[in-house]
């Protein structure tokens, strides 16, 4: 179609991937593994996909022999002789070992980390680094991919800026239109936003940049050209005029109102500064967004936003941890919870798994901002169609119907008949159903036909791809009618006002989750997302270049509406640190429940995707009601901490009475029942809820006066184990009126991780159980193959993780081990020796493992998803490009085994039953000298 500009359906947060070889035994380390959530099949039917189709590419996403230290206060370290920096000192024990490094960047903010990015000439080295006197730690650096809108839309015409879809439905829902109307609008307030920079020249954000606008100023880290792998430019201009998206979510903070939009930013009057860590596109490594993250802390920041990330599944990564420092030190931090949903529970993204930062959940928009056109020659309401913004098609057309028929259910799927006029004179009218809708269209276009009317099948009311064709959908009853009035020859026309057309179409799933929030917890069961608000259907400000305004949906619009909400409540309570950091609290204890459908009966959206309901600023600025802590985390059964308290206090004028109940969420069932696999999103839910004992169950408190409560729990009882049940829900605090009624949500598993499953032994997703050592022809390797390292004969190692890991490791180890892993593999059935050492596998230690070298060793390694479509991120591949160990040592030729290990959750790192192993078949090392470096 010729207008629409474009569609995007993506999910923000992700890193990148195809990283070449760069092994290295990493002692103390975290790094991400990446998950795309698009093309995720419900249930187990994940229709087995070729295991020659994995590219053999080492798939991750690190940085090559970059590493983040982070080092020990001076007095801490014993070498330090006569330095004034704790860095010096340790660049000088790198030296001293002979280490040959250089530094790419200095962290130096005492009290929230001290470190340095380090190139390294050998990733070998990194062991030696982390042994080093005052190197607190030593991670590699990660990628996070570009922030991308799950939906987007950008103003066609310049009629569309008469169009006011009502950005103000958000603000209503929120209650932030109440606290705008008392004049509280975030003056005097600084946020920081991580982004790709801001178009500041849009009038709606001022205009300009600097001291006396809107935006006061920021830093540009990386330039246009920057995409991740290449050099960053940095520059002291945060302008994006090629990307949009931090644009977007500087609109969602800070657009002044007056506009032709009507809309306005939830903290308007908040002083705006732009960190632009992205390129006009590609991604960005976790060291420049730590660097953001500490200037906008040198910067005086109030408030820091980023709506980016990674699926991690932990709470341990670079960014992720200097976040949490950051808002545990009296700043607030919000992050997107991230737009895996489709990927289930388990799956939360860094860096908003941070522990003290406000993760956000999205809340679909309650209206969708769509158009109608008019019909004339017939009484006839408007018709709505699924388009923000109107055609761009001026004057009255006929219709024509490709069907008489209103149930035939392949219309217009094959070439019309021959006896079709020229339909470019009309509004061609069609039926959706079996084939697809540009197939449709290129047969109406084969006839002239320029301009369509799709109607819906009950396939549901959304946006539609139609290629270059110009094509909307309207609902079954309205084609129904189109071609009732076609057939009985009415004299009816149609015609796109280019004004007034716009209506708030009423969102069936409007005021519910939006389904692609990442759901929680981390693997560590922390609270995540924290919070949900309004990020589905937005629409905000836009590069001038780009049309000025555009309508995005993603965890990336509802991330700012926290950042301006908590611009609100500093207005509000004075920006002192103990304000910060009671934001959190406040917002969780004063959000309003959200169920898990419009259904009477179904229970509420498990608390795993909706945090702790949907934002009300107004309730939190002004409550007078204050619980605290806002979450209650029970752990799982293993670790399981029944009894919580709570406090309870009275800060308005009047006597109050509580009273106190249980008001629990739906159970989230985050296993396949009988499998090792996550459930799909939206996650299957069960009634079956926990019980607790509340004490006292009612409150009387004066003025002033706070009481202490005790919630004893018992997880529910009765669900299938295997399903690894997640629940949660709220005690309620109901006071007099419901301004004065708040929350504390709790949240537990019904089950012990240690049991989880981690690594996929099956043949589900491939047809072929993994793990696997796959050949030069990308075949499995069933018996003993010698490799010569000569072109691509070399040995590939393909895993898939059903769980996140603390600790993965894959070793080189002798050909005739003594060992029994705890993985059997099938296919390889009766492989005599290699699986039949006849000593039980007992326990024994970790450390006993006779191991001939390390070929990689990754910590706090997330869970795969589906996606096993090449370059998809359901498997992990190693190649093993040269025969080198990972400490950069030759590997002698001779007969080998790859043995994994990855260490279940909670598990002991120095228990060898805590892991789960696999042992390959043999591989046979035969590199002509020459070859071997
Ligand atoms: C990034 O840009 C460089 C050129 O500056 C190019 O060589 C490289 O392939 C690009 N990388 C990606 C991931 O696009
Ligand atoms: C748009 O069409 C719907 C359905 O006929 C109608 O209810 C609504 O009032 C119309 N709105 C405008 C602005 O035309
Ligand atoms: C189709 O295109 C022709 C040629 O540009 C134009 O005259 C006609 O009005 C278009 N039809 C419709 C329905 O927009
Ligand atoms: C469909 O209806 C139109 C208008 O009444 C008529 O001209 C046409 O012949 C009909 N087509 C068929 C296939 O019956
Ligand atoms: C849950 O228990 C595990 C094991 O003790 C611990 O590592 C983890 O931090 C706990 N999670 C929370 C949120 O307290
Ligand atoms: C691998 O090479 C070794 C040494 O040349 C040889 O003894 C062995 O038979 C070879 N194995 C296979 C499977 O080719």
């Amino acid at each position: 179609m010729c207008c629409q500009l474009y569609i995007l359906y993506i999910s923000i947060l992700t890193q990148t991937r195809h990283v070449h070889n760069s092994f290295t035994p990493i002692m103390k380390s975290a790094l991400y593994w990446t998950l795309l959530s698009s093309f995720l099949s419900a249930g187990l039917a994940h229709g087995a996909v070729p295991i020659s189709s994995v590219k053999q590419v080492t798939n991750i996403p690190t940085v090559p022999n970059k590493f983040i230290i982070e080092v020990d206060d001076l007095s801490d370290i014993p070498t330090k002789r006569s330095f004034t920096r704790s860095l010096d000192a340790v660049y000088e024990s790198l030296r001293g070992r002979a280490i040959k490094f250089d530094v790419t960047k200095e962290f130096d903010s005492s009290g929230l980390f001290v470190g340095a990015a380090l190139t390294l000439n050998s990733a070998q080295d990194v062991a030696a680094i982390a042994s080093t006197p005052g190197v607190k730690s030593i991670r590699p650096v990660v990628r996070f991919d570009q922030p991308k809108p799950v939906k987007s839309h950008v103003v066609t015409g310049p009629n569309d800026a008469q169009v006011p879809p009502d950005g103000e439905s958000t603000h209503i829902l929120t209650g932030v239109d109440k606290l705008h109307a008392q004049g509280l609008i975030g003056t005097g307030i600084k946020i920081g936003i991580i982004d790709t920079g801001i178009d500041y020249t849009h009038p709606v954000l001022g205009g300009g940049i600097g001291p006396g606008h809107k935006v006061i100023g920021g830093f540009d880290f990386v330039g246009d050209a920057y995409n991740g792998t290449n050099t960053p430019m940095p520059d002291n201009d945060p302008l994006d005029q090629c990307n949009g998206h931090g644009t977007h979510v500087a609109g969602i903070i800070g657009a002044n109102p007056g506009n032709e939009f009507n809309i306005s930013g939830v903290a308007f009057g908040a002083s705006i500064s732009s960190y632009r860590v992205f390129g006009c596109s590609g991604s960005v490594t976790d060291d420049i967004l730590v660097d953001a993250l500490l200037r906008g802390v040198k910067e005086g920041q109030d408030i820091l936003t980023l709506s980016l990330g990674g699926a991690d599944g932990w709470t341990e990564g670079t960014a992720t941890v200097v976040a949490s420092r950051i808002a545990a030190s009296g700043k607030i931090v919000t992050i997107a919870a991230g737009n895996d949903g489709s990927s289930g529970s388990w799956f939360t993204s860094g860096p908003g798994n941070g522990i003290n930062v406000i993760s956000a959940a999205s809340l679909d928009n309650t209206v969708i901002p769509l158009q109608n056109l008019t019909v004339q020659g017939v009484q006839h309401d408007p018709i709505t169609y699924f388009d923000t913004f109107p055609l761009p098609v001026l004057g009255d057309f006929p219709i024509f119907a490709t069907s008489n028929d209103t149930t035939v259910v392949d219309d217009a799927c094959n070439p019309l008949p021959a006896s079709t006029p020229d339909l470019s004179k009309f509004v061609v009218v069609v039926r959706r159903g079996t084939c697809s809708f540009v197939q449709k269209l290129t047969n109406i276009a084969a006839k002239g036909g320029n301009l369509t009317l799709i109607y819906d099948n009950g396939n549901g009311f959304s946006d539609i791809s139609v290629g270059n064709f110009q094509a909307v959908l309207i609902q079954p009853a309205d084609g129904e009618f189109l071609v009732q009035q076609f057939v009985k020859g009415a004299p009816i026309t149609v015609s796109f006002p280019q004004v007034g057309g716009a209506f708030n179409f009423p969102d069936p799933a409007g005021g519910l989750i939006s389904s692609f929030t990442s759901y929680g917890p981390t693997n560590d069961m922390f609270f995540k997302p924290a919070v949900a608000a309004p990020g589905g259907n937005i629409i905000s400000t836009f590069p001038v270049p780009l049309g000025s305004f555009a309508v995005l949906s993603g965890t990336s619009m509802a991330t700012p509406f926290i950042a301006g909400s908590s611009a609100l409540l500093l207005a509000a309570k004075g920006k002192t640190a103990a304000v910060a950091k009671s934001a959190r609290d406040l917002f969780e204890t004063t959000a309003q429940p959200i169920g898990s459908s419009k259904t009477d009966g179904d229970p509420l959206q498990t608390l795993t995707q909706q945090g702790a309901g949907l934002i009300n600023v107004f309730s939190a600025i002004h409550t007078t009601t204050i619980v605290s802590p806002g979450e209650l985390i029970l752990n799982d059964t293993a670790n399981f901490k029944p009894i919580h308290t709570f406090t309870v206090k009275n800060t308005g004028n009047t006597l109050k009475k509580f009273k106190l109940s249980h008001v629990p969420a739906g159970t989230a069932l985050t296993v396949q029942p009988g499998t090792i696999f996550a459930s799909d999103g939206p996650v299957p839910l069960s009634s079956t809820a926990a019980s607790v004992t509340i004490i006292p169950n009612t409150l009387i408190l004066l003025p002033g006066q706070s009481q202490t409560v005790l919630a004893t729990f018992k997880p529910p009882t009765g669900l299938d184990p295997s399903t690894f049940p997640v629940f949660s829900g709220f005690i309620q605090i109901a006071g007099p009126t419901a301004a004065d009624t708040a929350h504390v949500s709790y949240l537990g598993l019904q089950g012990s991780l240690k049991n989880k499953q981690v690594i996929d032994d099956t043949d589900e997703f491939f047809g072929v159980p993994t793990p696997a050592l796959l050949d030069a022809a990308g075949d499995v390797q069933s018996g003993p193959v010698n490799y010569t390292f000569v072109g691509d004969d070399v040995p590939t190692l393909v895993w898939r993780l059903a769980f996140g890991t603390p600790a993965f490791r894959a070793d080189l180890v002798s050909s005739n081990i003594n060992f029994k892993p705890t993985i059997t593999s099938r296919s390889f059935g009766n492989f005599g020796p290699f699986f039949s050492f006849p000593s039980p596998h007992n326990g024994g230690s970790f450390a006993q493992v006779k191991i001939v070298g390390p070929l990689a060793e990754f910590d706090f390694v997330s869970r795969n998803n589906d996606d096993t479509t090449p370059g998809g991120e359901g498997s992990n591949s190693f190649v093993l490009e040269t025969p080198t160990f990972a400490n950069g040592t030759t590997i002698p030729n001779g007969s080998y085994r790859v043995l994994i290990r990855a260490l279940r959750v909670t598990g002991d790192p120095k228990n060898e039953a805590d892991y789960e192993s696999w042992l390959s078949p043999v591989l046979g090392i035969q590199a002509s000298p020459s070859k071997s470096p």
